[in-house]
C-alpha cells in the first residue's frame, strides 16, 4: 500500500512538472547557470568521488578531494589506466541499493587496473523526483570540473574516461559530457530516466554528442499515465532495447511475488534495474557474445527479419559493445533469458505453408522443437503476429535459452486444438467437424542463426510424407548450407 502511494505521488509530481510552462523552466535554468558559473563548488560537500580499491562497497574508499593534488597520489590514481565513473540515479531509500554493489564489483574485476570512482550524490538524489532532476545538471557540471582538473593536473587523457550512469545518473553523465573541455571516450546510459527528459532538446538529456561513443540500454519503456520510467526515444549512437524494451522476462508480478514477496513496485524496479544486471552480465562474461540487431521496430524483430550483422547492423550488448558512429536508425533488439547468463540463441525461420487440400479455414497453432548436437529444446510456440498464412511464406523468430550445439533436426507439430483449453474454446463449434480433415503441407524450413550468421535449409526427413494435420508432426533434417534452392544457377548467369 505504502509503495503504491509513493509511486502515485511520483507520477503526480512528474506529471505536474512535465506540463509546467517551458518558458518558466528555461528562465529558472538560465538563472541557475549563472549561479553555477560563479560558484561551481557550492554543492561540493554534497557530491563525493569515492575512489574504489576494495571490492566491498561497505568498506570506505579513498574520497578524492578535488583541487588537492596530494589526493591523487594518496588514492593511487593511475594516469595511464582507464578511468570509470559510476553514477547512481534518483533514490527513494537514500542509500546505495544492491545493484550498485554488483556493478562496482563487476567493473573492478573486469578492469583491475582501472581507476574506478563512485559518484555519490545521494542527498541530492533523495528528494522529490523533480528536485532530483533539477540537480542532475549541477552534479554533471561538478564531474566535468573534476575531469578538467584531472586532465590538467594529471594529464589524464579524456579518451580513457568511461561514464556509466543508471536512470537519472545517465543524464548526469550527459551533462558531464556536455560541460567538460574536450570529449570523453564513452558514456553508457543504463535505462536513462524518462520523466521530464522524454522529448527534451538534446542538450538537456543524454545525447550522442556527449561522448565519442554513447551506448544505451532501454529496459523499461512502457508508458503509464503518460510517462515511462525509462526514456523511450533513442538517445545514443546505439540504443539497445532488450526484449523490445518493455516486458522483461522474470519480472512479471507473479515472478517477483514468488521470489521476494514483492508487489507492483518490485515489477517496476525489476524491469528498470534489468539494464544494470544485463551490463554486469556483459562485464562478467567477456567470451559470450550477446548480439543486438538493428531493426526499425520490435514487431519486425519478432518476425526474425532483422538478424543481420552486415555493415555493422549488429553489436555486442553492454560493456563489450564495439564503438560505432551514430546511425540513422540506432535502435537494436535482442531477446534475453530471465537470469544470468542472460544471453541465448536467435534463429530466424521461414516456412511456406501449402494449402493444397482446400483447408482454407485452418488456423493451426504450430510448435517447434529444435534437436541439437548436445541437447534438445522443449516444444516452443511459433509466435506469429497474425495467424499462420496459408499458401504463404511465414517468417518467425525462435529464441533458445539453452546451449544445444549445432542444430541437426527440427520437429514441427500442429497442436491438436482439443489439447489446449483456449483453442478448444476458440474452436468449440468447429473442431469436431472440421479440424479432423484439415491437411496442410510444409516441405522445408529455411533457418538463419543470428549468433553465427549462418544459413541452412532443412528438408523433410521422409520426403514422401509432407502432410501435417492436427496432433501430428513433421521432422526436418539439415539438407543444405545456405538458402538457395538451386545453388548452381548462380554460376550460369
Ligand atoms: C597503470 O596502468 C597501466 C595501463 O593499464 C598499466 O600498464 C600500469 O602497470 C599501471 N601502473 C600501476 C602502477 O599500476
Ligand atoms: C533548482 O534548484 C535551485 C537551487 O536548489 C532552485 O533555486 C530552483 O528553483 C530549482 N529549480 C526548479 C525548476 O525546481
Ligand atoms: C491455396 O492454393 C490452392 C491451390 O494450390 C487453392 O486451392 C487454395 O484455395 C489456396 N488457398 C488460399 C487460402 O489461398
Ligand atoms: C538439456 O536440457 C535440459 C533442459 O532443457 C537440461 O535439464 C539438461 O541439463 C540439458 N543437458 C545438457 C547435457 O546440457
Amino acid at each position: 500500500m505504502k509503495s503504491t502511494i509513493i509511486l502515485l505521488s511520483f507520477f503526480i509530481y512528474c506529471g505536474a512538472f512535465a506540463h509546467s510552462s517551458g518558458l518558466e523552466e528555461n528562465e529558472l535554468l538560465e538563472d541557475l547557470d549563472a549561479k553555477l558559473l560563479k560558484d561551481p563548488y557550492s554543492l561540493h560537500d554534497q557530491i563525493k568521488y569515492d575512489f574504489r580499491k576494495s571490492l566491498d562497497l561497505d568498506e570506505e574508499g579513498c574520497i578524492l578531494d578535488p583541487m588537492k593534488r596530494a589526493g591523487l597520489k594518496e588514492c593511487g590514481f593511475n594516469t595511464t589506466a582507464k578511468t570509470i565513473f559510476i553514477i547512481h540515479g534518483w533514490t527513494m531509500s537514500g542509500i546505495f541499493e544492491s545493484w550498485m554493489h554488483n556493478l562496482v564489483a563487476a567493473v573492478q574485476q573486469r578492469e583491475p587496473e582501472a581507476n574506478v570512482f563512485v559518484v555519490e550524490w545521494l542527498n541530492l538524489a533523495h528528494q522529490l523526483y523533480p528536485d532530483a532532476v533539477n540537480h542532475t545538471r549541477r552534479v554533471g557540471l561538478s564531474i566535468a570540473d573534476l575531469l578538467n582538473w584531472l586532465q590538467e593536473e594529471a594529464s589524464m587523457p579524456l579518451q580513457n574516461v568511461h561514464l556509466i550512469g543508471y536512470s537519472l545518473g545517465a543524464h548526469v553523465a550527459g551533462y558531464a559530457g556536455t560541460f567538460v573541455k574536450g570529449t570523453v571516450g564513452r558514456i553508457t546510459g543504463l535505462d536513462p530516466a524518462g520523466p521530464m527528459f522524454e522529448g527534451a532538446e538534446s542538450h538537456r538529456r543524454l545525447s550522442p554528442d556527449d561522448a565519442d561513443f554513447v551506448d544505451v540500454l532501454h529496459t523499461y519503456t512502457r508508458e503509464a499515465l503518460g510517462v515511462s520510467i525509462g526514456i523511450q526515444q533513442p538517445i545514443g549512437d546505439i540504443d539497445i532495447y532488450p526484449n523490445g524494451g518493455d516486458v522483461q522476462p522474470g519480472c512479471a508480478l507473479g515472478d517477483v511475488v514468488a521470489y521476494a514477496g514483492g508487489g507492483f513496485l518490485d515489477v517496476l524496479k525489476c524491469e528498470h534495474e534489468r539494464a544494470v544486471h544485463l551490463f554486469v552480465d556483459s562485464l562478467m562474461n567477456k567470451e559470450h557474445v550477446n548480439y543486438a540487431y538493428q531493426c526499425t521496430d520490435p514487431d519486425r524483430f519478432k518476425k526474425g527479419i532483422c538478424l543481420s550483422c552486415r555493415k555493422n547492423r549488429c553489436n555486442n550488448m553492454g560493456y563489450n559493445a564495439k564503438t560505432m558512429r551514430k546511425r540513422r536508425n540506432s535502435k537494436m533488439y535482442l531477446k534475453t533469458r530471465a537470469d544470468t547468463p542472460f544471453g541465448g540463441y536467435h534463429y530466424q525461420m521461414k516456412m511456406h505453408v501449402f494449402n493444397r487440400k482446400h483447408s482454407d479455414d485452418a488456423d493451426p497453432t504450430f510448435k517447434i522443437k529444435l534437436l541439437g548436437e548436445h541437447n534438445d529444446t522443449s516444444d516452443l510456440f511459433v509466435n506469429l503476429p497474425d495467424k499462420v498464412g496459408l499458401n504463404f511464406t511465414n517468417t518467425f523468430l525462435v529464441f533458445v535459452e539453452e546451449e544445444i550445439g549445432e542444430l541437426l533436426k527440427i520437429q514441427l507439430s500442429w497442436q491438436d486444438p482439443a489439447e489446449s483449453l483456449s483453442s478448444l474454446w476458440k474452436n468449440f463449434w468447429s473442431w469436431s467437424s472440421q479440424s479432423s480433415n484439415q491437411v496442410l503441407q510444409v516441405r522445408r524450413i529455411r533457418v538463419k542463426h543470428g549468433e553465427t550468421q549462418k544459413k541452412y535449409t532443412f528438408c523433410l526427413q521422409d520426403s514422401s510424407e509432407n502432410d501435417i494435420t492436427p496432433g501430428k508432426h513433421l521432422t526436418f533434417v539439415k539438407c543444405r548450407d545456405g538458402w538457395e534452392v538451386k545453388p548452381s544457377k548462380r554460376f550460369h548467369m
